[in-house]
C-alpha cells in the first residue's frame, strides 16, 4: 500500500503516472463521462484547518469517481476533543476506504497511515502540500511548459508550499530558485533532502534571499501567503519583514517573456502579489485551482491502484 504524504515518497515516474491518470480522467470528465473508478468507496476527510479548494476538490472528485466523501471537521469529531489520532485511525480503518487529512503536524499523517492501514493523503500539513503541487504541475503541463526542464522561481515565505516545490523539483529534475527574506528560509532538513534528491535527478536548486535574482529569466513564478494558517498572530511582524517580496509588475518583468504565474490561493493582494499581476495571470491561477479537482482524482485513483503494492 502507498500513501501520498510528501512527494519525497513518490518517484519521478510515479509523479508522471499520477499526472497521466489525472489527464485521462479529466478528458473523460470534460466529455461528461464519469467512470466509477472508486465505486462505492468512502473517503474520510479530516480537517484541522480551514479549506475551500481541498475540501471541494476531494468531495466532488470522490463523488464523480463513484464514491462518497465524509467531511470531518475536528470541531465536530472527537479528535478535536482529544481522542488520540491512533484511535481515530483504527476506527476509520474499519469503516472507510481512504483518508485525506489536513493537519498541523506531518507526524499525525504518519500516525494515521500506520494505524488505519488505509491509503492516507496529505491535504496540507505545516510541512507539505503535495496535492497542490500535483495540480500545479498538471496546469503547467497543460500550458505547454516542460515540467522536467522548466526554471521556476518561488518568492516569499519558506513554508509548506516552498517545501513541496523543493520536493517536486528535486524529483522531476527542474530548476528551482527559492528567495525568502532572511529568517524565513525553508527548513534545512527539507533543503538537505532536496539537494540529496537533486544528485540523482539533476535538478538545480538555488536557495537565496534575493527575489530579483530568483525571478531573472524564470519560466514560472510562484508565491504563497506570507501568513499561513496558524501564524495569524505573527501577521504584523511578517508583513514588515517581507517588504520587497511582493511579486509585482517590476518583478515579473524580470522573468522570461510569457512567464507563467501560479498561486495556490487564497491570495492576499498587495502582500505576496500585486492586484495587477494577479489579474493579468488570473486565467492561469484559476486553471490551477480547477485542476485541484482533476489532480486529486489522479491521486486517489493511484492510491487505490497501489493498494496491493
Ligand atoms: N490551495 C488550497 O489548498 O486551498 P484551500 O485552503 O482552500 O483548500
Ligand atoms: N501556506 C498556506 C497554504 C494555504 C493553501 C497555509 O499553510 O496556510
Amino acid at each position: 500500500m502507498r500513501h501520498f504524504l510528501t512527494l519525497n515518497d513518490i518517484s519521478k515516474d510515479e509523479i508522471l503516472d499520477i499526472l497521466q491518470i489525472a489527464k485521462d480522467i479529466k478528458k473523460e470528465a470534460l466529455n461528461k463521462e464519469y467512470k466509477p473508478y472508486l465505486k462505492d468507496q468512502f473517503l474520510a476527510m479530516i480537517f484541522e484547518k480551514s479549506s475551500t479548494r481541498t475540501r471541494v476538490s476531494f468531495e466532488v472528485g470522490m463523488q464523480q469517481l463513484g464514491g462518497k466523501a465524509l467531511f470531518l471537521s475536528n470541531k465536530d469529531i472527537q479528535l478535536g476533543r482529544g481522542e488520540p489520532i491512533k484511535d481515530t485511525a483504527r476506527v476509520l480503518g474499519g469503516m472507510v476506504d481512504m483518508i485525506m487529512a489536513r493537519v498541523y503536524k506531518q507526524s499525525d499523517l504518519e500516525e494515521l497511515a500506520k494505524f488505519s492501514n488505509l491509503p492516507v493523503i496529505n491535504g496540507l500539513s505545516d510541512d507539505f502540500h503535495p496535492v497542490q503541487l500535483m495540480a500545479d504541475l498538471l496546469t503547467l503541463d497543460e500550458l505547454g511548459v516542460d515540467i522536467t526542464s522548466m526554471k521556476v522561481a518561488y518568492v516569499g515565505d519558506g513554508n509548506n508550499m516552498t517545501n513541496s516545490w523543493l520536493m517536486a523539483a528535486s524529483k522531476l529534475g527542474f530548476e528551482l530558485r527559492v528567495a525568502t527574506p532572511k529568517g524565513y528560509e525553508a527548513p534545512k532538513w527539507v533543503v538537505d533532502i532536496a539537494l540529496q534528491n537533486a544528485k540523482q535527478s539533476g535538478a538545480i536548486i538555488k536557495i537565496g534571499n534575493d527575489p530579483k535574482e530568483a525571478i531573472n529569466s524564470a519560466d514560472v513564478v510562484t508565491t504563497d501567503t506570507w501568513v499561513s494558517m496558524g501564524q495569524e498572530d505573527e501577521k504584523a511582524k511578517r508583513v514588515a519583514e517581507f517588504n520587497g517580496f511582493c511579486v509585482d509588475k517590476d518583478m515579473m518583468n524580470l522573468a522570461a517573456p510569457k512567464a507563467k504565474f501560479l498561486h495556490c490561493l487564497p491570495a492576499y493582494r498587495g502582500y505576496e502579489v500585486s492586484e495587477d499581476i494577479f489579474e493579468l495571470h488570473a486565467d492561469e491561477i484559476f486553471a490551477e485551482a480547477h485542476n485541484r479537482l482533476h489532480a486529486q482524482k489522479g491521486v486517489m485513483v493511484w492510491c487505490d491502484r497501489m493498494r496491493n503494492e
